[in-house]
């Protein structure tokens, strides 16, 4: 792997998309019920990585024709709020109380609450997309909430029991890598790239997005609370068996059945946590990160040698390198 550059200098080049961004974030809630306003001020004040957006930013300098920056920003806000609500909705799912270091909707308000105000932001993001000049691009936004839900759903109904190597890469695919895959390969087929250009920064998507994920699991073991923004342990706890459990308890049944139990104490958290770090588990994952990451910046040498070209390889650098 290259030396992880300075992080964040990959949001430099779309700098004034993102600022714009984030002040239409905001207004999200105008008009709105006043419940739906109030959280919306909540999750959008407490700024996340908006990784997703600067990859559609970056994404759509690879256009030849005419780039319309209305419309970029319109896919950006669009997959910004389906990636919101999808938190919002997880943080149910999870039972979460804190994330990106700040109480969640359901923590804040209660489950109800957080559930219909994940499905006004989905609504809110499917408005945004419907007046998208491109179809195609329109069906990729629904096809991806379809992926996220098959995630999800394949999550919350997966059998207590640890699953292969595959059946996580299959689940992580769905959950995460497909809005990152929609998010370079939509804005560079709204700014008219290239087709093969297209095909290679969806590729480049989907292999940084397994790498995001797998250091996600990765963190949610060995992070610290206050970097990481949100409990460690979490999936632990739950009996979710990530990548690096998967590792450490393969051919160890007893370890296994502890790692998938539902609901554990705390105590049994941390005796487990002491357990798989100090197995080659997080190695091991860390390393299959390293190789989504080596693959998703090969996939860039086929694009034009642009300065966008350099940040979406900072990007990578860092969704390996970071604490966040
Ligand atoms: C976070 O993963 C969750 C997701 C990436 C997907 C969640 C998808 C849904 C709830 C389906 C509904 C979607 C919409 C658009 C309404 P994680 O639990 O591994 O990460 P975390 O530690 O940040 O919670
Ligand atoms: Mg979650």
């Amino acid at each position: 792997m290259q030396a992880a550059r300075v992080e964040g200098s990959f949001y430099a080049p779309v700098q004034a998309e993102l600022a714009e961004l984030q002040r239409r974030l905001v207004e999200v809630g105008a008009g709105a019920h006043p419940t739906f306003r109030a959280a919306v001020r909540h999750l959008f004040t407490s700024s996340g990585k908006l990784l997703r957006p600067t990859l559609v930013f970056l994404s759509s300098r690879f256009g030849s024709g005419a780039r319309d920056r209305e419309i970029v920003l319109n896919l950006a806000q669009s997959l910004e709020l389906v990636h919101t609500a999808s938190l919002v909705h997880d943080d149910i799912v999870d039972r979460a109380e804190v994330r990106r270091n700040v109480p969640t909707i359901n923590a804040t308000w209660n489950d109800d609450v957080a559930l219909i105000v994940g499905d006004y932001l989905f609504a809110k993001a499917y408005a945004l997309a419907a007046v998208l000049p491109k179809p195609e691009v329109i069906a990729m936004v629904a096809q991806t909430v379809f992926a996220l839900c098959d995630g999800e759903l394949g999550e919350v109904t997966a059998p207590v029991a640890l699953p292969s190597e595959s059946a996580y890469f299959e689940r992580i695919e769905l959950k995460t890598a497909s809005l990152y895959a929609a998010c370079c390969q939509g804005a560079a087929l709204l700014a008219d790239a290239d087709p093969e250009h297209v095909a290679l920064l969806g590729a480049y998507g989907t292999d940084l997005g397994l790498a995001f994920q797998i250091t996600d699991d990765v963190l949610d073991l060995v992070g610290d609370e206050e970097d990481f923004g949100k409990s460690v342990g979490r999936d632990l706890a739950e009996g979710m068996a990530t990548l690096p459990m998967i590792y450490a308890a393969n051919g160890d049944p007893s370890l296994a059945a502890r790692v998938v139990a539902p609901g554990k104490d705390p105590a049994e958290v941390r005796e487990l946590l002491r357990i798989i770090r100090a197995s080659d588990g997080v190695g091991r994952a860390r390393e299959r990160a390293l190789g989504f990451h080596d693959r998703a910046v090969r996939a860039l040498d086929g694009l034009p040698a642009l300065p966008e070209r350099d940040a979406l390889r900072d990007v990578a650098d860092f969704v390996v390198s970071r604490v966040r």
